[in-house]
């Protein structure tokens, strides 16, 4: 075991791991090479290989811990392997893992019943289609919205995120792909709320919130003037924790409406309390969608994706005939029931609300001190710290961050890395983290940070 010494140390955990006994990490390299697509990438120049996890705390095949700062790109909500959702997993394994919706089984409707208790009671977004993952959740509320309106054109934002389908992959549009991905007919995108690098120059608020009302010209030249749906992230993830005004979804809620069509809201990356202030993320805008797709923290680490809408949009995909094979399985759906009674029994959204401010005015304070640290900004646990060479140009510092987020690793903190120039550390831990963690995640960050900006 080689554990890093750092200024702040790792907190105490109780948990040994197992020994490991797997192959070594050359040969999981070469069989990497070997078998995988190349398409799906590493993290990090040299990869690291996780054996083992337990609540915010990741091992790999060394014994060496990390504290976990990205949790799988936020699908681990309420800590890896949580005793509760273990039991419950592996009480199903035992029992049935069969895999089809066609039968009736009480693990899909409890997980369904309990979602519909925590969307807004008053807006009926009571009726679920589940998936295996957000990919498929978009592309059906695109789908259901599209038959539900009878129009096609879907408007999505420029930096977002929302899948890597063929559909999905086109709804994206942050440069992500390293290759051409025409938008499906029908798409079109428009500028993000990005205040740190407003896309018309602007500053918020005398921008008058240009980039929301851009969005009434989008329909009306790029579009039949007509939509079905527009579809957004309530805080963009991918593109960098990207927190848009207020005022943004009010207002294109509005356009969008008058236009005819429906309001996705993404809450893959922001649901379930990750924002601290509320449970979804869309609730921190005053807006209420028509549609919530959600997949990722809801399973706590199982395949798992949904798509919630108002029943008579639902009613649209009843002509046809409609079949997931692994969607909503009782293994899964176990998982997702169990982690939205911890959600509640554990108080984690209050804690994403503590801790994520905590651990943000503690962000703050380093940039106080790191001039390479440009913007500070996110909501409850989804926080995202955008590098710079220079405070006034905003150069995008995409070396420095690539270095900063290497040398966290060394000193045994993962973190995510993006944004539109890939200079922006993404913070998004299993929402079990607490102050402790937070303090050597910082320390560990001010190291980095400091090591970085010398070089
Ligand atoms: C906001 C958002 N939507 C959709 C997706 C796609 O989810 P999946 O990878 O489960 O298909 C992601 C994945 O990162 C996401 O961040």
């Amino acid at each position: 075991m080689s554990q890093p010494r750092t200024r702040v140390p790792l907190p105490v955990t109780q948990h040994t791991p197992k020994p490991y006994q797997g192959p070594d990490r050359e040969t999981l390299r070469a069989k990497r090479d070997a078998y995988i697509n190349p398409g799906v990438f590493l993290y990090y120049k040299e990869p690291v290989c996780i054996v083992e996890g337990h609540m915010q705390y990741l091992w790999d095949e060394t014994g060496k811990r990390y504290l976990d700062g990205f949790a799988g790109i936020v699908s681990v909500s309420v800590g890896h392997c949580h005793p509760k959702v273990t039991a419950r997993l592996r009480e199903q394994v035992s029992t049935l893992v069969h895999a089809t919706t066609i039968y009736l089984h009480p693990n899909l409707l409890e997980l369904a019943e309990r979602l519909a208790q925590k969307l807004p009671s008053d807006a009926g977004l009571g009726s679920t289609y589940f998936t295996t993952s957000g990919s498929e959740a978009n592309e059906l509320a695109v789908l259901m919205a599209r038959l539900d309106t009878k129009r096609l054109d879907v408007i999505t934002l420029h930096n977002g995120y929302h899948g890597g389908s063929a559909a999905t992959m086109g709804m994206t549009a942050i440069g992500t792909w390293r290759f051409p991905v025409p938008a499906p007919a029908g798409t079109v995108h428009v500028p993000a709320p990005y205040c740190y690098r407003c896309p018309f120059g602007l500053e918020y608020p005398s921008c008058e919130m240009r980039c929301a009302h851009s969005v009434r010209d989008t329909i009306r030249y790029q579009t039949s003037g007509e939509v079905a749906a527009f579809v957004a992230e309530s805080i963009q993830g991918v593109g960098g924790a990207v927190v848009p005004p207020k005022e943004y979804f009010p207002i294109v809620y509005e356009i969008v409406r008058d236009a005819g069509g429906l309001c996705v809201a993404d809450e893959v990356q922001t649901g379930f309390g990750r924002t601290g202030h509320h449970y979804w993320g869309f609730e921190n805008w005053g807006v209420t969608p028509d549609l919530v797709t959600m997949a990722k923290g809801i399973g706590n680490g199982s395949p798992l994706g949904a798509c919630t809408t108002r029943r008579d949009i639902a009613e649209n995909i009843k002509r046809k005939l409609h079949f997931n094979t692994f969607a909503g399985n009782p293994v899964s759906a176990a998982a997702g029931a169990t982690v939205l009674e911890i959600i509640d029994e554990e108080r984690i959204q209050q804690r994403a609300l503590e801790v994520g401010a905590y651990l943000k005015t503690k962000l703050l304070e380093l940039q106080e001190r790191h001039p390479l640290i440009g913007d500070v900004r996110g909501l409850g646990l989804m926080l995202g710290v955008e590098l710079v060479r220079d405070r006034g140009s905003k150069e995008p510092a995409g070396a420095e961050t690539a270095a900063v987020f290497e040398h966290a690793k060394d000193r045994g903190l993962l973190i995510g890395k993006g944004g539109l120039f890939g200079n922006v550390l993404r913070i998004k831990p299993p929402m079990c983290l607490t102050k402790d963690d937070c303090d050597f995640l910082a320390d560990c960050l001010d190291e980095c940070l400091e090591t970085v900006g010398k070089n």
